[in-house]
């Protein structure tokens, strides 16, 4: 017996990157805060399927799909065989290993690219923005969902295997995973991989690196990973601004239905304890501009979803007391609430710093635990 390098390095890092990045992305998942952060882990996942894809005719013998080119039939039987703690050793992927990783890939790429639809519909942002409508996005994120909770369970099948087969042969294999070496009989031999495509890339993948990360951002204050991060730009009108944002932000007009629009405006002379003094031509004009703009037209995701949210036969006056706004933020806490810098809940660009825009990109939203600096 003699120790030969089974897998090679690019393997090893490909291996580790994913299943950090699968964690990660699943983490990063719990809230909308961190979207961007999940959208990276979850583009990397991509790039890192190509390179496996490439790696599986490029790499060193065990990388090679032509040694773990097993069926599924194979795979069970193996299985069969484990079990009865007669299984043989393989130098490279068992036939139930090999059914797993095939498993995984197709995930990660049903995973991704259901990822990039709802990310392009719901969120009207990145490769597939324009061309998926937002309700759609729903759909794919049932999918995205489904197909994410079962990679999750051949993660942990993968790891049961792992556990198993090295109970059973008595040999570390995710230590060998991590150095890349086996003891195998003085025959095997395994050839190098293709070098120069595993240098080519990495240089691809350093470059992506550089791009997210230096990608000038989106609304100028925004902090974050440097990806565009931010949907269409939506209609604004200076008399709304300037007759609605004297004492308050001037809400965008998809914030609310259009029948709500009409309600505020037709009790402008009693307006949360203020008389607003509207003529009438301003208030035509105003209601025009709502109307075209209200939150049925749902040219965002929160207008979309505040809409779904009101039951037909209410008209609210408050963006505050919708479902939706409700449901999204129950989690913020009465200390947050209380903070002087923010006192209302209406205050929404004290912690949505695209408020004025109308556009609530999750990447500009983020609750301020200190003053915020004088502008
Ligand atoms: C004279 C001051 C004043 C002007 C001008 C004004 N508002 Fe208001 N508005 C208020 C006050 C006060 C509140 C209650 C704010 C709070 O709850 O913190 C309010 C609340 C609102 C709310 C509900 C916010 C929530 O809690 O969801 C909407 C919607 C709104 N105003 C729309 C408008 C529109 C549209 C215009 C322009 C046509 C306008 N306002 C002009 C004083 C004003
Ligand atoms: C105290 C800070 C704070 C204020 C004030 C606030 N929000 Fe939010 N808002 C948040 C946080 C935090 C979230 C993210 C909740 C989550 O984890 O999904 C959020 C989420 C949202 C979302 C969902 C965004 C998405 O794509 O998931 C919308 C829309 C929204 N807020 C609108 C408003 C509007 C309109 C106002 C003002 C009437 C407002 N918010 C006031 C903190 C605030």
């Amino acid at each position: 017996m003699k120790r030969i390098l089974v897998w090679d390095f690019p393997t090893r890092i490909f291996h580790w990157t994913l299943a950090a990045s699968f964690a990660l992305a699943w983490l990063t998942s719990e809230s909308d805060v961190w979207l961007s952060h999940h959208v990276f882990f979850g583009y990397l996942m991509l790039g890192l399927l190509v390179f496996r894809m490439v790696w599986g005719f490029a790499g060193g013998t065990y990388a090679r799909f032509k040694s773990f080119s097993f069926t599924p039939r194979a795979g069970l039987e193996y299985l069969r065989e484990v079990f009865a703690a007669r299984a043989a050793r393989h130098i490279g992927h068992n036939p139930a290993g090999a059914q797993a990783i095939y498993l995984l890939l197709l995930l990660v790429l049903i995973v991704g690219v259901t990822g990039i639809f709802i990310l392009g519909g719901e969120e009207q942002h990145g490769l597939a923005a324009g061309w998926i409508g937002i309700s759609a996005g729903r759909f794919f994120k049932k999918i995205h969902e489904a197909s994410a909770t079962f990679m999750l369970l051949v993660v942990a099948a993968h790891v049961a295997g792992v556990l198993l087969e090295s109970l059973l042969h008595k040999e570390n294999l995710a230590r060998s995973m991590l150095t890349g070496f086996k003891l195998a009989t003085s025959q095997s031999v395994a050839s190098k991989p293709y070098r120069v495509v595993a240098a080519g890339m990495l240089v691809a993948m350093l470059g992506f690196g550089v791009w997210w990360f230096s990608y000038d951002l989106h609304v100028p204050p925004i902090k974050g990973p440097a990806v565009p991060f931010i949907g269409p730009k939506l209609a604004q009108n200076a008399q709304w601004s300037e007759e609605c944002g004297s004492c308050h932000l001037s809400f965008h007009p998809s914030l609310l239905p259009g029948r709500s629009w009409q309600r505020l405006l037709a009790q402008q002379g009693q307006h949360f304890g203020a008389d607003l003094g509207l003529d009438g031509a301003t208030t035509v004009a105003l209601l025009a501009y709502a109307n075209d703009n209200a939150a049925e037209k749902h040219a965002t995701e929160a207008a979309l979803k505040i809409d779904r949210s009101i039951p037909s036969n209410d008209v609210p006056t408050s963006i505050t007391q919708t479902p939706y706004w409700v449901r999204k933020h129950h989690e913020v806490t009465a200390a947050d609430w209380a903070l002087p810098w923010i006192k209302s809940k209406a205050n929404c660009e004290a912690c949505h710093q695209d408020a004025q825009a109308g556009t609530f990109e999750d990447a500009a939203m983020q609750i301020p635990h200190s003053a915020p600096v004088a502008r």
